[in-house]
Protein backbone atom coordinates (compact mmCIF):
# COMPACT_ATOMS: atom_id res chain seq x y z
CA UNK A 1 0.00 0.00 0.00
CA UNK A 2 1.42 3.21 -0.95
CA UNK A 3 0.55 6.42 1.05
CA UNK A 4 0.70 9.69 -0.96
CA UNK A 5 2.84 11.74 0.81
CA UNK A 6 2.48 15.67 0.75
CA UNK A 7 6.02 16.88 0.35
CA UNK A 8 5.57 20.37 -0.64
CA UNK A 9 3.23 20.63 2.86
CA UNK A 10 5.91 19.10 5.16
CA UNK A 11 8.83 21.12 3.87
CA UNK A 12 6.64 24.40 4.83
CA UNK A 13 5.54 23.09 7.87
CA UNK A 14 9.64 22.73 8.56
CA UNK A 15 9.81 26.07 7.63
CA UNK A 16 7.75 27.37 9.67
CA UNK A 17 8.91 25.63 13.15
CA UNK A 18 12.24 26.22 12.24
CA UNK A 19 12.13 29.97 12.80
CA UNK A 20 10.22 29.28 16.00
CA UNK A 21 12.21 26.52 17.63
CA UNK A 22 9.32 25.38 19.50
CA UNK A 23 7.53 22.58 20.67
CA UNK A 24 4.32 23.96 19.38
CA UNK A 25 3.12 26.85 16.73
CA UNK A 26 -0.08 28.16 16.03
CA UNK A 27 -1.20 29.14 12.29
CA UNK A 28 -3.10 31.81 13.66
CA UNK A 29 -2.16 33.23 16.48
CA UNK A 30 0.87 33.52 18.91
CA UNK A 31 3.01 30.73 19.62
CA UNK A 32 1.60 28.95 22.71
CA UNK A 33 3.33 26.32 24.85
CA UNK A 34 1.58 24.07 26.75
CA UNK A 35 2.84 20.72 28.66
CA UNK A 36 -0.59 19.05 28.81
CA UNK A 37 -3.22 21.18 28.11
CA UNK A 38 -4.46 23.66 25.79
CA UNK A 39 -3.25 22.21 22.10
CA UNK A 40 -6.24 24.12 20.24
CA UNK A 41 -5.05 25.12 16.91
CA UNK A 42 -1.39 23.25 17.58
CA UNK A 43 0.60 20.52 16.06
CA UNK A 44 3.43 18.70 18.69
CA UNK A 45 6.55 17.65 16.16
CA UNK A 46 9.08 17.24 19.14
CA UNK A 47 8.67 17.75 22.77
CA UNK A 48 12.79 18.71 23.52
CA UNK A 49 12.17 19.22 27.37
CA UNK A 50 11.46 15.88 27.34
CA UNK A 51 15.03 14.94 28.10
CA UNK A 52 16.40 11.35 27.41
CA UNK A 53 13.09 10.28 26.10
CA UNK A 54 11.88 9.17 22.50
CA UNK A 55 8.65 8.22 21.22
CA UNK A 56 8.05 5.86 18.13
CA UNK A 57 4.97 5.81 16.44
CA UNK A 58 3.37 3.51 14.13
CA UNK A 59 0.28 4.27 12.14
CA UNK A 60 -2.11 3.10 9.84
CA UNK A 61 -2.57 -0.63 12.00
CA UNK A 62 -3.77 -2.51 13.44
CA UNK A 63 -2.87 -5.04 10.64
CA UNK A 64 -3.37 -8.74 11.45
CA UNK A 65 0.30 -10.22 11.00
CA UNK A 66 2.54 -7.50 11.62
CA UNK A 67 1.11 -5.69 14.84
CA UNK A 68 1.07 -8.84 16.86
CA UNK A 69 4.68 -9.61 15.85
CA UNK A 70 5.46 -5.58 16.64
CA UNK A 71 3.89 -5.89 19.68
CA UNK A 72 6.07 -8.64 21.36
CA UNK A 73 9.24 -7.33 19.97
CA UNK A 74 8.05 -4.09 22.22
CA UNK A 75 7.65 -6.22 25.15
CA UNK A 76 11.00 -8.50 24.83
CA UNK A 77 12.64 -5.00 24.90
CA UNK A 78 10.59 -3.39 27.35
CA UNK A 79 9.13 -0.47 25.54
CA UNK A 80 6.73 1.06 25.02
CA UNK A 81 5.26 2.99 21.85
CA UNK A 82 2.43 5.05 20.37
CA UNK A 83 -0.26 3.50 17.50
CA UNK A 84 -2.48 5.72 15.15
CA UNK A 85 -5.04 3.30 14.63
CA UNK A 86 -7.56 3.87 11.75
CA UNK A 87 -11.22 3.19 12.32
CA UNK A 88 -12.33 1.01 10.14
CA UNK A 89 -9.21 -1.30 10.79
CA UNK A 90 -9.78 -1.27 14.69
CA UNK A 91 -13.39 -2.56 14.10
CA UNK A 92 -11.82 -5.57 11.67
CA UNK A 93 -9.60 -6.33 14.31
CA UNK A 94 -10.52 -5.13 18.10
CA UNK A 95 -8.68 -7.70 19.52
CA UNK A 96 -6.08 -6.32 18.18
CA UNK A 97 -6.25 -3.10 19.48
CA UNK A 98 -6.74 -4.79 22.69
CA UNK A 99 -3.36 -6.48 22.78
CA UNK A 100 -1.90 -2.61 21.93
CA UNK A 101 -3.13 -1.25 24.92
CA UNK A 102 -2.75 -4.33 27.12
CA UNK A 103 0.76 -4.01 26.60
CA UNK A 104 1.37 -0.38 27.98
CA UNK A 105 1.12 1.06 24.37
CA UNK A 106 -0.64 4.06 23.70
CA UNK A 107 -3.41 4.56 21.06
CA UNK A 108 -4.15 7.55 18.86
CA UNK A 109 -7.31 8.30 16.41
CA UNK A 110 -6.05 8.18 12.41
CA UNK A 111 -8.94 9.00 11.45
CA UNK A 112 -12.05 5.91 9.95
CA UNK A 113 -10.68 5.12 6.81
CA UNK A 114 -7.53 7.13 6.45
CA UNK A 115 -9.34 10.01 4.67
CA UNK A 116 -7.38 13.53 3.93
CA UNK A 117 -9.51 15.63 6.34
CA UNK A 118 -8.24 18.95 3.70
CA UNK A 119 -10.65 17.64 1.84
CA UNK A 120 -13.42 17.37 4.41
CA UNK A 121 -16.20 19.51 5.72
CA UNK A 122 -16.29 20.16 9.72
CA UNK A 123 -18.69 17.89 10.08
CA UNK A 124 -16.92 14.39 8.47
CA UNK A 125 -13.70 15.31 10.19
CA UNK A 126 -16.10 15.19 13.36
CA UNK A 127 -17.47 11.93 12.40
CA UNK A 128 -14.43 10.68 11.10
CA UNK A 129 -12.76 11.13 14.56
CA UNK A 130 -16.09 10.33 16.68
CA UNK A 131 -16.77 6.72 15.02
CA UNK A 132 -12.68 5.93 15.60
CA UNK A 133 -13.43 7.20 19.31
CA UNK A 134 -15.92 4.72 19.74
CA UNK A 135 -14.24 1.90 17.91
CA UNK A 136 -11.42 2.26 20.05
CA UNK A 137 -13.19 2.95 23.12
CA UNK A 138 -15.54 -0.29 22.46
CA UNK A 139 -12.13 -2.21 22.17
CA UNK A 140 -9.98 -1.20 24.67
CA UNK A 141 -12.39 0.61 27.09
CA UNK A 142 -10.71 3.90 26.41
CA UNK A 143 -11.08 7.33 24.13
CA UNK A 144 -7.75 8.36 22.62
CA UNK A 145 -6.56 11.55 23.36
CA UNK A 146 -4.20 12.46 20.43
CA UNK A 147 -4.96 12.46 16.43
CA UNK A 148 -2.31 12.22 13.94
CA UNK A 149 -3.73 13.53 10.37
CA UNK A 150 -3.65 10.99 7.63
CA UNK A 151 -1.51 12.11 4.54
CA UNK A 152 0.12 14.54 6.66
CA UNK A 153 -2.56 16.68 5.03
CA UNK A 154 -3.39 19.65 7.31
CA UNK A 155 -4.57 23.22 7.26
CA UNK A 156 -5.45 26.03 10.03
CA UNK A 157 -8.98 25.16 9.40
CA UNK A 158 -8.32 21.51 9.97
CA UNK A 159 -5.85 22.45 13.43
CA UNK A 160 -8.74 24.15 14.61
CA UNK A 161 -11.48 21.74 14.38
CA UNK A 162 -9.56 19.26 16.22
CA UNK A 163 -9.61 20.23 19.96
CA UNK A 164 -6.74 17.66 20.85
CA UNK A 165 -2.35 17.12 20.26
CA UNK A 166 -2.08 16.74 16.89
CA UNK A 167 0.81 14.73 16.63
CA UNK A 168 3.28 15.38 13.61
CA UNK A 169 6.97 14.02 13.89
CA UNK A 170 10.58 15.31 13.67
CA UNK A 171 11.73 11.80 12.56
CA UNK A 172 10.86 10.53 9.43
CA UNK A 173 11.84 7.09 8.43
CA UNK A 174 10.38 6.89 5.00
CA UNK A 175 9.48 3.12 5.67
CA UNK A 176 6.75 3.09 3.29
CA UNK A 177 8.95 3.79 0.88
CA UNK A 178 11.86 2.25 1.30
CA UNK A 179 11.94 -1.22 1.97
CA UNK A 180 14.83 -1.83 4.16
CA UNK A 181 15.22 -2.76 7.60
CA UNK A 182 18.85 -1.62 7.66
CA UNK A 183 18.12 1.73 6.49
CA UNK A 184 14.85 2.46 8.70
CA UNK A 185 17.06 1.54 11.49
CA UNK A 186 19.79 3.86 10.61
CA UNK A 187 17.43 6.87 10.16
CA UNK A 188 15.83 6.03 13.82
CA UNK A 189 19.69 5.74 15.36
CA UNK A 190 21.00 9.09 13.53
CA UNK A 191 17.59 11.24 13.77
CA UNK A 192 16.42 10.82 17.61
CA UNK A 193 17.22 13.42 19.79
CA UNK A 194 15.56 14.45 23.30
CA UNK A 195 11.97 14.17 22.97
CA UNK A 196 11.90 13.25 19.17
CA UNK A 197 8.58 11.78 17.88
CA UNK A 198 9.35 8.83 14.94
CA UNK A 199 7.10 8.14 11.96
CA UNK A 200 6.45 4.12 11.34
CA UNK A 201 4.44 2.47 9.64
CA UNK A 202 3.44 -1.43 11.65
CA UNK A 203 1.89 -2.24 7.90
CA UNK A 204 5.23 -3.63 6.44
CA UNK A 205 7.41 -6.51 7.17
CA UNK A 206 10.86 -4.55 6.54
CA UNK A 207 9.54 -1.83 9.28
CA UNK A 208 8.80 -4.85 12.04
CA UNK A 209 12.31 -6.15 11.25
CA UNK A 210 13.98 -2.92 11.70
CA UNK A 211 12.11 -2.28 15.23
CA UNK A 212 14.75 -4.10 17.54
CA UNK A 213 17.76 -2.70 16.33
CA UNK A 214 15.73 0.48 15.96
CA UNK A 215 15.31 0.48 19.35
CA UNK A 216 18.60 -1.01 20.97
CA UNK A 217 20.58 1.48 19.17
CA UNK A 218 18.50 4.52 20.98
CA UNK A 219 19.08 2.26 24.51
CA UNK A 220 22.63 2.06 23.74
CA UNK A 221 22.37 5.93 23.59
CA UNK A 222 20.82 6.12 26.67
CA UNK A 223 17.28 7.01 25.53
CA UNK A 224 13.90 5.33 27.39
CA UNK A 225 11.41 4.52 24.72
CA UNK A 226 7.77 5.92 26.13
CA UNK A 227 4.35 7.22 24.71
CA UNK A 228 3.44 10.39 23.19
CA UNK A 229 1.54 11.26 25.98
CA UNK A 230 4.51 10.51 28.47
CA UNK A 231 6.85 12.83 26.23
CA UNK A 232 3.98 15.37 25.89
CA UNK A 233 4.28 15.36 29.88
CA UNK A 234 7.32 17.15 29.31
CA UNK A 235 8.97 15.41 32.05
CA UNK A 236 12.38 14.25 31.62
CA UNK A 237 13.23 10.35 31.19
CA UNK A 238 16.78 10.61 32.75
NI1 LIG B 1 -1.45 6.99 7.66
Amino acid sequence: MRWIKTAVIVLGLTAILAGCGTTTATLDGPTRISASTEYHHGEVRRVPSATGCVALTFDDGPHPIFTPLLLDILAEEDAVATFFLVGDRVQRWPEITAAIAAGGNEIGNHSWNHAAFTSLGADDIATQLSSTDAAIAAATGREPSIVRLPYDAWSARVLALIERPVIFWDVDTLDWRYHSPTRIASVVAAGARSGSIVLMHDIHSTTISAVRPAIQALKAEGYELVTVSRLLSGQPCN
